[in-house]
């Protein structure tokens, strides 16, 4: 039901993998798609009843999970990537490890669903929607791996565009700000005790509140709609201001 009374079915007929289904923007996301028609594919690395087990850094459950997906919606319209990680650390304590994560969950993890999704995505509604944040966009202080990380998802998002709009496939990405999720709170503790407060007062949005997991669920359901059917390669901005 849309907000003026109308029942909204956007995605009647359409059939949607989303990853990082299993808490706040994906799982908003599913539920969204889902309550206008979609059938939807969640994957997590916590599966649930709902939710299949799968990892988007692995290209072996990559290609599993992709190829049950296809089986079980009996084709391909939507995908999202949601899946992804986020720790504060200064420089000098940014481990080999941590750096290759982060680009691991939300670089390579976009790289490789989409590269397996782009053979099956129908060409009628074809189209993926990652999730970036607007710390790809500005820079960052304290998270330089995961600034790094989504600024190159979206420059992946602008350059798969191009490459697949002959093909009839859409490709853009959202750039959220804060968003109350799950993931908030561990990344908020892990912010250095003793980081300058100037570049910390960047990160507030001038919207004096965070983004809700639902909204941001609205904006992948725009791009992913008909509605959007000109719109390709954008990276749309949903921050409360941040960037202002
Ligand atoms: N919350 C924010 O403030 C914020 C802001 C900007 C962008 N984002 C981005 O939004 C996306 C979703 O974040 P969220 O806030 O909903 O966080 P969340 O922690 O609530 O959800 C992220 C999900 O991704 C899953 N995941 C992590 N690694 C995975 C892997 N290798 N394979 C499959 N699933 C994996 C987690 O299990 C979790 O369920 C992330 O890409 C995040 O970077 C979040």
């Amino acid at each position: 039901m849309s907000r003026y009374g109308a029942v909204m079915t956007r995605f009647e007929g359409r059939r949607a993998l989303v990853t990082g289904a299993a808490s706040g923007i994906g799982a908003a996301t599913v539920a969204l798609l889902r309550s206008e028609g979609a059938t939807v594919v969640g994957i997590d690395l916590q599966p649930s009843d709902d939710v299949w087990e799968g990892d988007v850094t692995d290209p072996g459950s990559v290609g599993a999970f992709m190829a049950a997906a296809l089986e079980h919606l009996g084709g391909l319209d939507i995908v999202v990537n949601v899946a992804g990680i986020v720790h504060f650390s200064r420089i000098e304590d940014l481990t080999w490890a941590d750096w290759q994560h982060h680009l691991a969950v939300n670089l390579t993890g976009p790289f490789l669903v989409s590269q397996a999704a782009v053979p099956h995505l129908a060409a009628r509604a074809g189209c993926i929607v990652t999730v970036a944040s607007v710390a790809g966009l500005k820079g960052q202080a304290y998270t330089s791996a995961y600034s790094a990380s989504k600024g190159g998802a979206v420059l992946f998002t602008k350059s798969l565009a191009l490459e697949v709009a002959d093909r009839g496939i859409r490709v853009n990405c959202v750039c959220p700000g804060g968003v109350d999720t799950p993931l908030l709170g561990p990344a908020s503790a892990s912010i250095p005790t003793d980081a300058d407060p100037r570049l910390m007062d960047r990160l507030h949005s001038v919207i004096p509140a965070l983004v809700h997991p639902d909204e941001v669920a609205e904006a992948i359901a725009y791009l992913a709609s008909d509605a959007a059917r000109m719109i390709t390669g954008t990276a749309l901005v949903i921050d409360g201001g941040t960037q202002s």
